[in-house]
């Protein structure tokens, strides 16, 4: 048998349910906010990536699905959807439009990690990115829509956590006095973190094997360096999520892994879903339009992983059911009368009512426990005598009640059908 991918999904039917509600709940909380979608290709120029995300992330070393195409063109399956936003601004000449621009996304995504509970190789996204306000208030609008996707799909157990990684400005003194903390400390760091030392020492504040977590500790934080603006705009963060009632942490030890953060970082942690408890993460980057070739403007975003939110919402004992019920099952014994019956059903689906009528040649019993299964609110039979009269007995299957109707009157039907 030919299996799936590792690391990749199937979506089944009976789990679809959760899904749209999810994508339909990020859809209307987004447009509360007034984002609209936007969509881009499932694979992009490979230096896309490494320019946008960084040359030294995780990531773009180590998780990404690149190929070259028959033209020998270097390409990637995305691993997120922020630089391609970023790309698909300045390729349109967005970068002009009326300010600020709100944008969302649901995409896939390609990672090649180890998967695990929470983890995947393909994996589901929700992203939202704002673009030409560099005011704190935008970071407030961002992590407040995060907030209300939480709390609308009903997850319970999370906190929010922020910090601030400052600016080209203040971030290389920052770097060096964590690289001489660290420095001092190397012997002990694992291997990994040896090699963030030189590429990337801030990493190393959120790396989770615990000889590192301890050590990181003791760390020079980012907000104990940051330059006056970084640290104006923080306090300006704070006061906006004071006013709105959203409670948060400062937590130092968010560093986000991906390059293009600056100022403001921030994560939503479930606290009950395991270790890959991160069900959103998202931040400010104000040089990444630059430095793929655009004009400067400012960004901020974030995006939450559908496959998270959904252990986590299984977590606050959310359950979210199909409710897509036949309004009318109709049982049929007989050609002529199964004749009939799909008619009726034709021009009840055209009146935007579901209904169904037997497709399989079922006996009368097997089509009643067919209805049953699928949850019609109604059923009715047509056999000889019905298809006579052109009249039978609707019965309502959540209280047994039993009217006769005229089978040729559908306004009537799609009445009764239709009332809750
Ligand atoms: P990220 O932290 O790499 O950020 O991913 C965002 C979210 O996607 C994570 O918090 C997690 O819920 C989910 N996620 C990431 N990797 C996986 C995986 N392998 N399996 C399942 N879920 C995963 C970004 O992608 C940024 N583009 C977010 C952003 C938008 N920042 C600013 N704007």
């Amino acid at each position: 048998m030919i299996q799936k991918p590792r690391g990749t999904m199937d979506i089944l039917p009976k789990d679809i349910a959760t899904w749209q509600y999810i994508e339909a709940t990020a859809r209307r909380v987004a447009a509360k906010f007034g984002f609209n979608e936007i969509r881009f290709p499932t694979f992009e120029s490979t230096e896309l990536f490494q320019r946008g995300v960084g040359d030294t992330t995780d990531v773009v070393q180590k998780e990404m699905y690149t190929f070259t195409d028959r033209e020998g063109r270097g390409l990637t399956l995305r691993p997120e959807g922020t630089a391609s936003v970023a790309r698909t601004l300045i390729e349109n000449g967005m970068c002009s439009d009326t300010m600020p621009l709100k944008l969302y996304y649901l995409i896939n995504c390609f990672r090649y990690e180890k998967p695990q509970a929470g983890r995947s190789r393909e994996f589901y996204q929700f992203g939202v990115e704002l673009f030409g306000a560099s005011d704190a208030a935008a970071d407030a609008e961002i992590i407040a829509l995060a907030y209300t996707l939480i709390k609308e799909l009903g997850i319970k157990n999370t906190s929010l956590h922020i910090n601030s990684i400052g600016c080209p400005e203040c971030r290389p003194a920052y770097r060096n006095a964590l690289k001489d903390y660290f420095e001092a400390n190397s012997a002990e760091l694992c291997d990994t973190c040896k090699g963030r030392l030189e590429t990337n020492p801030l990493r190393i504040l959120d790396c989770k094997s615990p000889v590192c977590s301890e050590i990181a500790k003791n760390a020079p934080k980012t907000i104990d360096h940051l330059c006056p603006d970084c640290k104006k705009h923080m306090d300006e963060l704070e006061g906006y999520l004071k006013e709105m009632g959203i409670d948060y942490e400062i937590d130092t030890h968010i560093v986000r892994g991906l390059d293009y953060y600056s100022r403001t970082v921030y994560e939503f942690i479930a606290t009950d879903i395991g270790a890959q408890s991160t069900i959103l993460g998202g931040g400010r980057y104000d040089g990444l339009i630059k430095d793929l070739g655009g004009p400067a403007l400012a960004g901020i975003g974030f995006a939450a992983g559908i496959t998270r939110l959904i252990l986590a919402m299984e977590k606050s004992g959310v359950v979210i059911e199909n409710d897509n019920r036949p309004a009318l099952y109709i049982a049929t014994m007989g050609k002529e009368a199964a004749k009939f019956a799909v008619g009726v059903v034709s021009k009840l689906r055209n009146e935007g009512i579901y209904a169904e009528t037997d497709l399989v040649g079922r006996s009368l019993k097997a089509q009643m426990k067919y209805a049953d299964k699928k949850k019609a609110r109604y059923t009715l039979i047509i056999g000889d005598s019905e298809l006579e009269n052109k009249r039978a007995q609707l019965k309502n299957m959540d209280n047994s009640n039993q009217n006769e109707i005229d089978l040729e009157n559908v306004e009537v039907l799609k009445e009764i059908l239709s009332a809750e």
